[in-house]
């Protein structure tokens, strides 16, 4: 065989803000398998990852939920990690890019690009909530749009009309944190000198290492121009703050692909002083013989094959080998979607299926392409029963029970079949070139295609024949055994998308863990184990219970319905346990309202939305009392609301105000009335 290479491969870092859910996994799958891939062939082969955990996204979702962002992506790692485990995804390390790792490789390489003059400083304007006393990223202002006068459209671009924009074209431009208006304020950002390596980025884009489709989008860029890009935040920002810059954070995007480094490092510091060969420098140093690849979606190619090299070149390090993307998931042929129950949590399918089936559809589907890939559920059930119930795991369970009961578990001394088993043999050369070259769906077709041969040779040997009749011992002998042959190649050929699987034949086939140079020798006179079913069909009632679960997931993650105490969900101080001071009450505008509607809210199981009338006003506001009023019983009756608070963008839209109740919540909800006499807009002293 070939020499042993060294070669690190990486999967995109998922945000630490949300669950794995399985469009995520396409990605994971896939680099998953070939990592198995390179391992199985003998490489010296490392895959590392880390969870994404910085930026405002993060910071404001702990804040929402009353934590510190260190325990929110403590607890989102641990999530993501689980998820993986069970889906097999066998990182060699998984680390975080809140580490000290990440930020001495931070500090280091834009230390080194700044020292080489590739970095400088602008003064920028930019949208600025004078209330949370943040600047805000353009998906966190809201307003009408420029084009088509659609409400609350997000300020990058509409999702009525399509149109696209900059935030300051909004009309009634809104902060989705706080609801104030926003100011202009200006700011001094840094900004890294893309085009400073106009030459180096055509040389490397063309180097081979990139995907036709994702060449030529390079290209487009290139003619575009290379424009400097901002990599600086100010505060409050959860990131590294810059070392010479107090005050002012690395972007997000400056530090997360330098979290693959992190990611290796540390996996170096763990296991490098038993491993030869795993070594930070032998990997990243300018001078690197190692092979670097990074598995990532369409989404973020722009990060990773025009900044990423870019940076790392302006540091001296090596760029890699190659960025592999992938296209995205669809389900039944449509965008993901919560409504319909599509958007599938990694977590909600393994509540109701075997990972290996998603693995074996996503190899099935997957080549080396940009293209998105279909779920299509009907499809994916027959598939993995046909494929892997019906065929590869039918030959195992044809052969194995004769095996044990009429010859003590022993395979026989020679082949029955030496040309078919060669034939098996020989395909693994275009097998492996089919992984390598990540044309999985190729490599799945031929291997199918052995299995079929595989079923017809036992079909046409009919062993259930030859058991009945006398005097044919050595021949049931030699077509079951020659068949588990069979099927060790196949298993072994499929050990990257099933491991396992894979590791459950392994036990029953009694052997050490299958590597591509020991397929080609035949299992002879050797013990194997009783045989268990490896695999069960796919129910299309688990399919049904999936999607509604996934739909149940959806009304679950409805926002926190509002506190029964009037609680600014910003303050993370407790309400009760503090005193205020006359003033902080005095603010409070607690006013008299008529609730003039209220209706119950499509896929929000705790809320309903009241229209309130502050006598010629009316609000919009959420309500979290679903469980402990009839709509019907509300309209019409008066109670108090906090009129001043600021208004708070949820899922269902904003709401305007809180009502005040009183109670442990679910039906124990008493929302506040006054007595007779009490008139709308009233202000309550
Ligand atoms: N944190 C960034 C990546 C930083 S890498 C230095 C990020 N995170 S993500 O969680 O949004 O996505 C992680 C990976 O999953 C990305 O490569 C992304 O393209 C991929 N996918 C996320 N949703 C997907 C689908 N629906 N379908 C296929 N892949 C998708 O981006
Ligand atoms: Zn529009």
């Amino acid at each position: 065989m070939s020499t042993t290479r060294d070669i690190l491969i990486t999967s995109a870092l998922p945000y630490a803000n949300g669950p794995i859910h399985l469009g995520h996994l396409v990605e994971y799958i896939q680099t998953d398998i070939w990592a198995r891939f390179q391992k199985m062939r003998g490489h010296n082969c490392w895959y590392v990852c880390a969870d994404d955990a910085h930026g405002t996204p993060i910071m404001l979702r702990a804040r929402q939920e009353g934590i510190e962002p260190e325990t929110l992506i403590a607890r989102i790692s641990a999530e993501h990690q689980a998820d993986f485990a069970a889906f097999r995804i066998g990182f060699d390390n998984y680390h975080s890019t809140h580490s000290e790792e990440n930020r001495h490789y931070a500090g280091l390489i834009y230390a080194r690009n700044s020292e080489a003059g590739h970095i400088e400083r602008r003064t920028i304007t930019q949208a600025y909530d004078p209330v949370e006393q943040m600047f805000l990223p353009d998906r966190f202002i809201k307003g009408e749009c420029p084009k088509c006068g659609a409400a609350d459209q997000y300020g990058d671009n509409c999702e009525a009309c399509g149109a696209s924009y900059s935030p300051n074209e909004l009309k009634n431009p809104r902060s989705a944190v706080s609801g104030a208006v926003p100011e202009q304020r200006e700011s001094d950002h840094y900004f890294f000198k893309l085009g400073d390596f106009e030459e180096m980025l055509k040389a490397w884009t063309h180097g081979g290492g990139l995907q036709t489709q994702v060449a030529n989008k390079l290209d487009e860029w290139f003619e575009a121009g290379l424009q400097s890009w901002d990599i600086s935040r100010d505060a409050p920002y959860f990131g590294f703050e810059i070392p010479d810059h107090p005050g002012k954070f690395f972007y997000v995007w400056l530090d997360a692909p330098i979290g693959y480094m992190a990611s290796f490092q540390n996996l170096c510091d763990r296991l490098g002083a038993s491993q030869p060969g795993l070594d930070f420098d032998r990997f990243w140093g300018s001078d690197s013989e190692a092979e670097l690849y990074h598995f990532i979606g369409k989404d973020i190619v722009y990060f990773h094959a025009l900044f990423w090299p870019a940076m790392l070149h302006g540091a001296g390090f090596r760029t890699p080998n190659a960025v592999f993307a992938h296209g995205f998931l669809t389900v039944d042929g449509q965008k993901m979607s919560k409504s319909r129950g599509t958007f599938i949590k990694a977590r909600t399918y393994l509540d109701h299926l075997d990972p290996e089936y998603l693995r074996y559809y996503f190899a099935a589907k997957l080549g080396a392409g940009v293209d998105d890939i279909d779920l299509n559920l009907e499809d994916f059930t027959a598939r993995v029963n046909a494929d892997l119930v019906g065929k590869v795991v039918n030959i195992a369970s044809r052969c194995a029970g004769f095996i044990t009961k009429r010859f003590d578990g022993r395979l026989a001394e020679t082949l029955a079949a030496p040309e078919l088993f060669a034939e098996f043999a020989a395909a693994g050369e275009r097998i492996a070139a089919a992984y390598e070259g990540r044309e999985y769906a190729r490599a799945v077709r031929e291997i199918m295609a052995l299995a079929d041969r595989a079923n017809q040779y036992i079909d046409e040997q009919a062993p259930w024949v030859v058991a009945k009749q006398d005097g044919r011992e050595q021949e049931l002998h030699g077509i079951c055994s020659m068949g588990i042959n069979l099927f060790r190649l196949l298993i072994g050929y499929l050990r990257p998308i099933l491991p396992g699987t894979a590791a459950e034949a392994e036990a029953f086939l009694q052997v050490e863990p299958l590597t591509w140079s020991a397929l080609a020798t035949p299992l002879l006179d050797h013990e194997i184990a009783r045989f268990k079913p490896l695999m069960r069909r796919i129910e299309s009632d688990q399919i049904e219970a999936m999607i509604e679960a996934s739909k149940a997931d959806l009304a679950a993650s409805t926002p926190a319905p509002q506190p029964a105490m009037a609680v600014n969900p910003h303050l993370e101080a407790d309400p009760i346990a503090e005193t205020i001071d006359f003033d902080t009450f005095a603010k409070l505008d607690l006013r008299i309202a008529r609730i003039a509607a209220a209706e119950q809210v499509e896929g929000a199981k705790k809320l309903l939305r009241l229209t309130l009338d502050l006598g010629g006003e009316t609000r919009n506001v959420f309500a979290g009392i679903r469980a402990a009023y009839d709509p019907t019983d509300l309209e019409g009756r008066l109670t108090v609301m906090v009129a001043n608070l600021a208004p708070r963008k949820m899922r269902f839209g904003v709401s305007e105000g809180m009502v005040l109740a009183a109670g442990p919540g679910g039906s124990d909800l008493f929302i506040l009335s006054p007595d007779s006499g009490a008139e709308p807009g009233m202000r309550v002293k």
